[in-house]
């Protein structure tokens, strides 16, 4: 009876300390040792501050064993660390704390580790047994919905707080983000370990809730831009109003999108919806950069050669990554922009371009040969309709039909920055395309009678034949212009030909 009583308060013991160490109240200790499928070198274990998990998954109808350890600044959000959560029907996990514990085969879904150390038969159970067994998990439910009740009080104060103040509160995230971290690390740490598509969703809301906003730097259709703080570094807040809630939840769809992220598309940070009450603010947060978009650019400052091929080469670099399906599971659908403007891309600190404003783009199912929204006929911006959008004869069941319209766009763009470029002490002030053959927010009409009708498009003036970067942007942008959508150059055949002007230029990148 003495040893039974001993189980039930070790086992009573064991259930705190698992409860503990599960909402990360103490630190586990250094140094657990776990079993390691993957570290030959070592013998087939390894070290960690953090937790050993194991998983057993179904690929292909074969059963996977994987057990590894998973460092302590990886169990984010404490209580359900997104490492150790299983996925129905596919994927069984199990994270643990003491030496050895992931040894455990895991096969039924929701299976329990044995308990090696209880003797005896369930039949055999003593009354103190048969207590603890029912007592314990009693006691660590309620310790979990008193703890669940607090932490969900602490952080009702803590929001209230900010709505109040709108000031950085920094007693709330230290429980979910490392203080000493930046932004580059968080995403750095989980585009290369995780998915690749981004912070979790809680991390994501955690950051935007915690973001100072400072000024106001753009206006659209959508709502306004914002420069914003967050420890310390710029970050750009896009906040829809919330008549606009579908385009919010479209375009953070569209940034989450796996192995999306490349230095010349925008850097997606977080997307958050706060509901104060009355309504809900929807917000978008992204990398910052100071220079604006390439249409205020070009608009203040003449480029160089040398920065004109930048401008372009960087654009086209990221067009080609976003056109681009990349097959396999860590793979990345086809993606068309479907509004690409000056406007809407930015220039970084170093004269490269990043694209943004996806909001309308698509993506294609290569697997179902289907697009993932129904794309409606006409969208986008009417001075950057290619021919096909403008008189409705695009074939939206294809969908390279949508990238062809991406390429027209793309060579207006490359007009703009060329128009800029400063070669033999000439260049020419901003314009935008078709300046001069309709009015300022033309119709659909206008611009279809200009670009289809009468088949005109921005001019290439003569003098760009004298120098070869301008020579190969013209032939370049004629390439993209033509009537026929199929018979334009693709991004990454652009891509190309700049890279090899670029060599040829000594430019350097
Ligand atoms: C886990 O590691 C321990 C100690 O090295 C070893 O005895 C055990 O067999 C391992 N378990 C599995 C399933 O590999």
């Amino acid at each position: 009876m003495r040893s039974d009583g001993n189980l039930a308060v070790m086992s009573l013991r064991r259930t705190a300390l698992a409860l503990l160490v599960l909402i990360g109240l103490i630190a586990p200790g250094d140094a657990l040792k776990c079993n390691c499928t993957n570290c030959e070198k070592s013998g087939y274990e390894c070290e960690t501050d953090g937790a050993c998990m194991a998983s057993t998954s179904y690929i292909k109808g074969q059963e996977q064993h994987v057990r590894i350890c998973i460092p302590r600044e990886s169990l984010i959000p404490p209580g359900q660390p997104i490492y150790c959560l299983s996925a129905e029907g596919v994927l069984n996990t199990h994270c643990c704390y003491t030496d050895y514990c992931n040894s455990v085969d895991l096969q039924v879904p929701n299976g329990v580790p044995k308990h090696e150390s209880w003797p005896g038969t369930p039949g055999s159970w003593g009354p103190v047994e048969l207590v603890a067994v029912i007592a314990g998990p009693v006691f660590v439910f309620c310790l979990l919905l008193i703890v669940g009740v607090f932490l969900f009080q602490h952080h009702q104060r803590n929001y209230n707080h900010r709505q109040r103040l709108d000031v950085e509160d920094p007693s709330c995230d230290h429980l979910y983000l490392a203080k000493d971290k930046t932004l580059q690390d968080l995403i750095f740490d989980l585009s290369t370990s995780g998915s690749g598509s981004g912070l979790p969703l809680f991390v994501q809301r955690t950051v935007a809730r915690t973001i100072v906003l400072q000024e106001i730097i753009g206006k659209g259709r959508f709502g306004e831009v914002w420069r914003g703080k967050w420890r310390g570094g710029d970050v750009a807040v896009k906040i829809f109003s919330s008549r606009e809630e579908r385009s919010w939840f479209r375009e953070a769809e569209i940034y989450q999108t796996i192995m999306l992220r490349h230095e010349n598309i925008l850097g997606f940070i977080a997307a958050d919806n706060k509901d104060n009450g009355t309504w809900t603010q929807l917000w978008l947060v992204s990398d910052y950069h100071e220079h604006g978009s390439l249409f205020d650019y070009l608009n203040h400052y003449s480029v160089t050669i040398e920065g004109m091929i930048k401008l372009a080469l960087s654009a086209a670099s990221g067009l080609a990554h976003l056109h681009m399906e990349i097959l396999g599971t860590q793979g990345k659908p086809g993606i068309a922009h479907r509004d690409l403007k000056s406007k809407n891309i930015l220039v970084k600190k170093n004269g490269t371009c990043a694209i943004a404003d996806l909001g309308l783009a698509v993506r294609h199912e290569s697997i179902t040969d289907t697009i993932d929204i129904a794309p409606n006929q006409r969208v986008g911006t009417k001075r950057y309709m290619a021919p096909e959008v403008l008189d409705e004869t695009i074939n939206m069941k294809h969908f390279d039909s949508f990238k062809c319209a991406d390429i027209y766009a793309l060579g207006l763009v490359y007009w703009e920055i060329a128009r800029r470029c400063n070669a033999g002490g000439i260049h020419e002030e901003y314009q935008l395309p078709y300046y001069d053959l309709v009015p300022s927010d033309p119709s659909i009409e206008e611009m279809r009678k200009v670009v289809c009708d009468q088949r005109l498009r921005p001019n290439v003036p003569n003098w760009w034949q004298s120098y070869e970067a301008l020579r190969v942007m013209g032939k370049i942008m004629r390439e993209c212009w033509y009537a026929n959508g199929a018979a334009r150059l693709t991004a990454l055949r652009i891509k190309k030909t700049l890279s090899q002007l670029s060599v040829q230029e000594d430019v350097k990148m």
